[in-house]
């Protein structure tokens, strides 16, 4: 028979189990010769699969510092962060290279594309360090194009396309070794308005077929296309609101000029 504790356990088992991030009071220390940076001060969080989350707050505020921690590019100094369940806070570098291999997607602002590579080959670099087979990184590369609408564009290089069209290349690669979530740092920090909603559309659309997304944006625009916003302010989350009346990218873009008006 199961006593109440073990009942309670097991029920924080299935918790975590449903949670894609668990963060658990997590402090972020840079030592920097003498003076010592508190970056993450106490931050505590879950995210469920399927969530589409924003996060917001003053530049220094931890933004970065909390996505480079998600991503597994960087460890908590203390607290405890769980990605699908494992704790990775106390993994070395090695064995967090590899879990970021196997399960993050990451965008950034710059879109950091190989130069004379074309869509396809930069789209299935990722694969060449996750054991996948030619024929199956292939195949994975022109999915992952397609997804983000550059079916057209395949052979393209990074200079024969437009802001908006790499940083798709850059989410497509990010998506090629099917990771459980999608972390994107500013990722329309370096495009005009309209190419940022098109941005928004890809990910919406990823989100509607179960990704989960967590965002960086200083634009309240952009947050306001995911479900959630989180609000750093000091290394702290100061605010965690759903979107209430979210807008459809796909429909506002409609309702902006393209180029060509
Ligand atoms: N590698 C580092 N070494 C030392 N201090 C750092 C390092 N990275 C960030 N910091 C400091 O930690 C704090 C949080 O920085 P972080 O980059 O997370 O902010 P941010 O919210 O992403 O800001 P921004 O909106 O400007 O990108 C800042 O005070 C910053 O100076
Ligand atoms: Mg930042």
């Amino acid at each position: 028979m199961q006593t109440a504790n073990q009942t309670e356990l097991k029920k924080t088992d299935d918790l975590a189990g449903n949670a894609v991030i668990r963060v658990e009071d997590v402090h972020k220390y840079y030592e920097l010769g003498e003076t010592r940076v508190h970056a993450l001060r106490g931050v505590s969080l879950e995210i469920q699969r399927g969530e589409f989350v924003a996060i917001m707050g003053a530049s220094g505020s931890g933004k970065s510092t909390f996505m480079n921690m998600l991503g597994c590019l960087d460890r908590p100094s203390s607290g405890r962060y769980l990605l699908e369940g494992i704790d990775v806070s106390k993994h070395d570098k090695r064995a967090l290279a590899q879990i970021r291999n196997q399960k993050i997607g990451f965008v950034f602002q710059g879109f950091n594309l190989l130069a004379r590579t074309t869509a396809l080959e930069n789209t299935e670099l990722p694969t060449l360090y996750a054991k996948i087979d030619k024929a199956e990184s292939r195949k994975r590369a022109v999915e992952a194009l397609a997804l983000v609408g550059l079916a057209d564009r395949m052979e393209h290089f990074p200079s024969q396309m437009s802001g908006g069209q790499q940083q798709r290349v850059a989410v497509a690669r990010a998506l090629v070794n099917r990771p459980a979530i999608l972390l994107a740092d500013e990722p329309t920090g370096n495009l005009d308005s309209r190419t940022s909603v098109e941005i928004m559309e890809v990910f919406q659309d990823l989100n509607d077929k179960g990704l989960t997304i967590v965002l960086v944006t200083h634009e309240h625009d952009v947050a306001q296309f995911a479900k959630r916003v989180l609000v750093f302010r000091d290394g702290k989350i100061r605010k965690d609101d759903p979107v209430l009346h979210r807008p459809k990218a796909a429909e506002v873009l409609k309702t902006l000029p393209t180029l060509e008006d």
